[in-house]
Order: structure tokens, then sequence, then C-alpha cells
């Protein structure tokens, strides 16, 4: 019998990440990559003493108290944590883990790429070219919006929000954000800080979104702060969706007082509203702001570290509950 701790893994990890875990511990891992249900996994977690899951598991508070006794150590491959009940992990002395930090720089480069197809129109030109439609050049022919010089309003600064502040000084934007408290002066490196959100949203041709989900940011974008913004502006997401009141987005998009969108997450995935796909000016991902080989491995790699910090008897240091 093995000696190693036993941990199940609930999706596929890429292979560098799972050869770790094989050489660490005594893995039960997802070859097929199938969804686990909330009963299928309490069934596998019977013979675990921790696990690694994903955002696809919803760590409720009934799941939490239904793990086995001896399961203590839970690390998800994600930054985000809102499908884990921290008050009933905690409850429960259940640590987590997630994924800060290793995400940043992809995340942030998909809202800034997000931010200028959407600006530059290049879902609806794409499509015309690739359906034969491309007739020639002409000067006055599908003209997006320039972004150099224009206002972008950052909604949450925090580590991803400042990579993309960066990225967006890189094309001489202007950098405006709101957040619950401002940013020391050698993190905001000129950002213009906004208490008030009703102020900073006149001001911003475009808003990209960064902010974790919770009660207080679960539809923060809507019908009335779309309002405020300049018309024409143009929406990112590369958060969570139902940061963004999804109904109110479609319908600023449909009638022309949002210039355009690029988004990332949705309120309800993998379910996209065929109103959204039927939009010309808006670029759509399929929740990929992490998806790179390295960040993949890197997020895995931080899970390990934050089990074997566990198995050691050693503060996970990337421990939220
Ligand atoms: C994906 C994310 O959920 O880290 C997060 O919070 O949203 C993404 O990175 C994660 O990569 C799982 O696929």
């Amino acid at each position: 019998m093995s000696s190693k701790p036993r941990v199940l893994v609930t999706r596929l990890l890429p292979p560098d990440v799972e050869a770790r875990l094989r050489r660490d511990y005594d893995v039960d891992l997802n070859p097929t990559d199938e969804l686990y249900d909330s009963e299928t996994l309490l069934s596998k977690a019977q013979n675990a003493d921790a696990l690694l899951i994903l955002p696809s598991e919803q760590m409720s508070a009934d799941v939490i108290n239904r793990l086995p006794e001896r399961v203590k150590m839970v690390a998800t491959f994600s930054v985000g944590f809102e499908h884990i009940d921290r008050a009933a992990a905690k409850a429960r002395g259940v640590i987590f883990s997630n994924t800060p930090d290793v995400l940043n720089d992809c995340t942030a480069d998909m809202a800034m790429m997000l931010l200028l197809a959407a600006a530059r129109r290049a879902h609806a030109c794409d499509q015309i070219l690739r359906s034969g439609g491309w007739t020639g050049m002409a000067p006055t022919w599908m003209l997006g919006s320039k972004v150099s010089g224009a206002h972008l309003g950052i909604v949450g600064m925090g580590r991803i929000g400042q990579a993309m502040a960066k990225r967006a000084r890189g094309f001489d934007m202007q950098v405006h954000y709101h957040n619950r408290s401002r940013l020391p002066a050698d993190l905001e490196r000129g950002s213009v800080f906004h208490e008030d959100a009703s102020e900073m949203l006149p001001l911003c041709h475009f808003i990209s979104m960064h902010c974790p989900l919770s009660p207080e940011t679960r539809h923060w974008l809507n019908a009335e702060r779309i309002a405020l913004l300049p018309d024409g502006a143009i929406v990112v997401n590369t958060a969570r969706g139902p940061v963004i009141d999804e109904a109110a987005l479609i319908h600023a998009l449909k009638s022309g007082k949002l210039g355009g969108a690029g988004l990332d997450v949705f309120e309800r995935e993998p379910q996209v509203p065929p109103e959204l796909v039927e939009l010309d000016n808006v670029f759509l991902m399929p929740h990929m702001g992490s998806a790179t080989l390295e960040t993949r491995n890197a997020m895995g790699f931080r899970c390990c570290d934050n089990i074997d910090a566990y198995f050691a008897g050693r503060e996970p240091p990337d421990r939220i509950t």
C-alpha cells in the first residue's frame, strides 16, 4: 500500500502538472475530463486526503460539510473562488488555496486583445473577409474607434486590473479606475482613482471589468451604470460573467448606446445568449483568459505547492480559508 497521500484531481490537467502530482502523490486523475457532479465528487472524495478542483465544481456548504473528515486541504486551479463557500470551509476547518499572480499577464493580455478586437471591429471584418464579401478597401468602410488617447475605466484594480492598466498605458490610453480603496502611488502609476464610480463612468470610452464576483459585484455593470457611459463606449469582461447584467448589456449593444463589447466570460457558462452571438459588434472568447500552456502549468504547480505545504505541516502560501 502506498504511503503517499491520496489526491483527487477533478479535471484533466497539463501533462507536466499531472507528472508532478503522480510523482508526489497517489493520484486519482480524470483522463477523460468528464464533469463530476457533486454526488460523484463526494463519492470519489471518500478515498482522498486532499482535492484539486476547478470552478466547474461547486463547493457549497452542503458539499463541504459532506466531505470525509480527513479531507482538510482543497486547492482550486483558479484565482477566482466564488464557487467556494468560504464560511462553511472555515467552520469545518477545511483549508482552501487558489492560484493568484501567475495568471495576471495572460488574463490582462486577453482583456487587451478583446478591447482592441472590439474597437477595430475584428469579428465583423473577419467574417466579411471569410465569407467572400470583401470587395476592396474603401476609406469610409468599417471604421473603428481609436484606442490611443482614449480613456479606459478599470473596475477592480487588483493584480489583473493593474496588469491591464500597464498594457493600456503602453497603448497611450488614459487610465481611470474604481476600486474599494486607492492604490499607493507606486502601484497607481498615474492612473486616476474614482471612489465614486458614477463620476468615472461618463469619462470612459472603454471599460474593463477586473473585480471578483461577490454579492456586492453581481450585476455591477447594470442598465443604470451603462447609461452613464458615453454613447458608443466599449465594454470588456475577463472577470466573471455575472459582474455584468447580460440582458442590460445586450439591450445597450442593440440600441447603439454601446459601440461594442469584448467578452471572455458569460452569466451562464457555457451557455451564451443567441442574441449576443448574433451581434457583429461583439468579440467573443470561451473563457480563455488564462489559457496558455505556460500559465496553466504555473497554475497547476501553484496548486501542488499549496498541497505540498499542507502535507509538510506548513502554511499553504495561497490559503484563502
Ligand atoms: C479558469 C479563471 O477558471 O482562475 C480563474 O479564476 O477564471 C480561469 O483561470 C481556470 O483556468 C480554470 O479553467
